[in-house]
């Protein structure tokens, strides 16, 4: 298999058109079998669920090239998961986390010539989501639903490098309690646009989400979970119901106990506890691990860590390399956490 001629070291983090997608159907009370095609365009009616409720959900992770020239994904049974959580919150069919893996290993299969060659810092991205498709003009669920999976090359999701990013706390709220803050929903992310473009025009990387009703504890960024070092080298991760529980977070807490023999907490967060981190990092499968260099409160006050601003902490740096070796296959990993596409 020939790869294709990409500039695989300078990609940034955007769409390109591969030549397979997963496309499956629900009508009439089930999905249909499913298949790869090379048409990219969706058609569905002017009054489906997804254009008037905006009722649709995804998922997202990452083929690699390990050192030795396989193809793998991570995890994909937890994205499955989680995206049959995010369906029952939306009142849409639950695509099978099984039936789901099994596409999921399909379309990267079928997309091999993109998936990026190892050392190239670029992966290949999957995308699988799903929307209501048929018309509803009341507010109620679709009758029909669309389940797809593209896959698009990408290069890193902060760019920089091993610079830490800045982010500022939201005036914004991002997830109420008892609402969608958990659930991987398309309307979660709508809302954070407004606040992402201001943080941006602020000079910015991302947003730092409070808890809602308190506003006194750490939440996550718009498409990252938090993760913390105490001075002791404690790993300290924001324990909420309202945030997703990221793939990426729960893989870490467990490189850091048992491939690292660091303490963890996984517990609330105070915001006026931020200024006592020695490090600070977002993690998720599109920001990997990206060191946080400052936290600026509403009241404008600028938090820098001790280390981030020109290179990652020390144990940040440990628990991205172990993570990234796990993925890239030059560490070995827990039973069951990577799947090779033969
Ligand atoms: N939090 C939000 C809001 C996200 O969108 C993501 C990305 O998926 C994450 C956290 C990280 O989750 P994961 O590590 O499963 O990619
Ligand atoms: C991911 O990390 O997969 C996400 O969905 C986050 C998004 C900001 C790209």
């Amino acid at each position: 298999m020939e790869k294709k001629d990409l500039d695989w070291g300078n990609l940034d983090f955007g769409y390109r058109k591969t030549d397979y997608r997963f496309v499956s159907n629900y009508s009439d009370g089930k999905w249909d079998d499913g298949e790869l095609t090379t048409d990219d365009k969706v058609v569905i009616s002017e009054c489906a669920g997804v254009l008037q409720y905006s009722q649709s959900c995804f998922e997202g992770m990452k083929a690699y090239t390990t050192e030795d020239g396989r193809i793998v994904t991570f995890r994909p049974d937890l994205n499955g998961a989680r995206m049959e959580d995010s369906c029952r919150r939306l009142v849409m069919p639950v695509y099978p986390k099984e039936k789901f893996v099994e596409a999921v290993l399909k379309t990267i299969k079928a997309n091999e010539a993109w998936v990026p060659p190892y050392g190239s810092g670029a992966t290949l991205y999957i995308r699988p989501y799903m929307f209501g498709s048929t018309p509803v003009i009341g507010v109620k669920p679709a009758d029909g639903y669309q389940f797809r999976i593209l896959t698009t090359p990408v290069g890193p999701y902060f760019k920089g490098g091993m610079k830490g990013i800045n982010i500022r706390v939201s005036e914004f709220d991002r997830a109420a309690p008892h609402g969608t803050g958990h659930i991987k929903a398309g309307l979660n992310y709508a809302m954070s646009l407004y606040p992402i473009v201001k943080a941006h025009e602020d000079g910015f990387n991302e947003n730092m989400y409070l808890d809602s009703a308190t506003r006194t504890y750490v939440e996550e960024t718009g498409g990252a979970n938090f993760i913390f070092v105490t001075k002791d080298g404690t790993i300290v991760t924001p324990k909420s119901n309202t945030i997703l529980p990221s793939v990426t977070r729960r893989s870490l807490i467990y490189v850091a106990e048992h491939y690292l023999g660091l303490k963890t907490e996984e517990r609330a967060v105070r915001f006026d506890e931020v200024k006592d981190f020695a490090e600070a990092g977002v993690c998720g499968t599109a920001a990997v691990v990206s060191p946080v260099a400052s936290v600026t409160g509403l009241d404008g006050t600028k938090y820098e860590f001790p280390y981030g601003k020109e290179e990652m902490g020390p144990t940040i740096k440990k628990l991205y390399d172990t993570l990234t070796g796990i993925q890239m296959g030059r560490i070995d990993a827990p039973e069951g956490w990577i799947y090779e596409i033969k």
